[in-house]
């Protein structure tokens, strides 16, 4: 088979498995927390970027056991529990072109069924392999430890590059780190596991960069612009801004000493920070991250399956960094 081929249908498993995790073909509409979690992860929209990144971590150690797709399932529900409950956290009303479960359903469903899903992945990992399901929870645990010491610095606009580097570590590099380390752990290759989280934690960063350019920029057809802003998260493109030009520092600091801003005040500081010209200084940054996490790869970079990983995962932070759904 075509090496297109074996990965599209690899993906074409993912979604089999995910729809069957979900209810399959016939689930009720009455199962309200099933029907919110179909709603985010079977809605579309989404790039299935995990399980692509499982795939072609397997491919660079030659992994043929099914149980990839059962680690690529996992990385999927996974994520989509950590997006449903964020969107509580955040009060997020969009996602992926569509209004978000806590929008729809309400908090509580949107809680419970990221509890269903979570519960869901670690089970699945439990029946294949139980390094993987131990290395899964110390993931879930890195990236709520992440999620809330970003709600602690909310409103922060002198947080350093460092600690917001490690709140996007903790919250997007932790589970693209585990992906490769589940290559690892199914290759029986342990001295693969270290790299392939070290690349996998960088590429996260850089994956969360680009989420926060895209906020400003307003390329993300699936949300509206500036909602860092909204929610006083001191994005990178913030603290850019707020380092280069100290009476927009001054600005957004007093419009976020009051607990809401309207949205017109809103519109009117994310179009100041873009016009602050910080978006190219921040794409840089993306692109150091990126190259930091090639190195990481170390001899795994050389060969061709090394080159498709670091090939798809510049592809995908620069990428979405102009334009894209998360
Ligand atoms: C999106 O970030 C959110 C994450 C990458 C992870 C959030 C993690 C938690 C809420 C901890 C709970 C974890 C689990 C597994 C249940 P964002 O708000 O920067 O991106 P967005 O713009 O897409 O909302
Ligand atoms: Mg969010």
């Amino acid at each position: 088979m075509e090496p297109g081929a074996v990965f599209k249908e690899f993906l074409g498993e993912v979604e089999s498995g995910l729809l069957s995790q979900l209810g399959g073909e016939t689930a009720s509409e009455n199962d309200s927390l099933t029907a919110a979690a179909r709603h985010l992860c079977l809605g579309g929209g989404a790039k299935r970027a995990r399980p692509v990144l499982v795939k072609v971590f397997g491919n660079t150690l030659g992994v043929k056991t099914p149980a990839l797709v059962d680690a690529a399932i996992a990385a999927e529900l996974i994520h989509s529990a950590s997006l449903l409950h964020d969107d509580v956290v955040d009060a997020g009303m969009y996602r992926r072109g569509r209004p978000t479960v806590n929008a729809r359903w309400g908090n509580i469903v949107a809680v419970m069924s990221g509890d269903l899903l979570l519960s869901g992945a670690l089970l699945r990992l439990s029946q294949v392999n139980l390094r993987l399901t131990q290395t899964a929870l110390e993931t879930v645990a890195e990236m709520t430890k992440a999620a809330i010491h970003e709600v602690e610095v909310r409103g922060n606009l002198e947080l350093s590059f460092e600690d917001l580097a490690r709140v996007a570590e903790g919250k997007t590099g932790s589970l693209f780190g585990w992906c490769g380390k589940a290559a690892a752990i199914l290759a029986g290759v342990p001295e693969a596991e270290g790299r392939f989280d070290a690349f996998g934690r960088r590429i996260g960063v850089a994956f969360q960069m680009a989420d926060d350019i895209r906020d400003v920029t307003g390329t993300d057809e699936g949300k509206p612009p500036f909602a860092d802003i909204a929610s006083k998260s001191p994005s990178l493109p913030l603290l850019l801004a707020a380092r280069r030009d100290p009476a927009l520092l001054r600005r957004l600091k007093e419009a976020w000493a009051y607990t809401a801003m309207t949205p017109e005040r809103v519109k009117e500081l994310g179009t100041a920070v873009l016009c602050s010209g910080v978006v190219d200084e921040a794409i840089e940054r993306m692109t150091v991250e990126i190259d930091a996490a090639v190195d990481a790869l170390g001899p795994y970079a050389q060969s061709s399956h090394g080159a498709e990983l670091v090939g798809w995962a510049r592809k995908l932070a620069i990428g979405i960094a102009l334009k894209g759904a998360a």
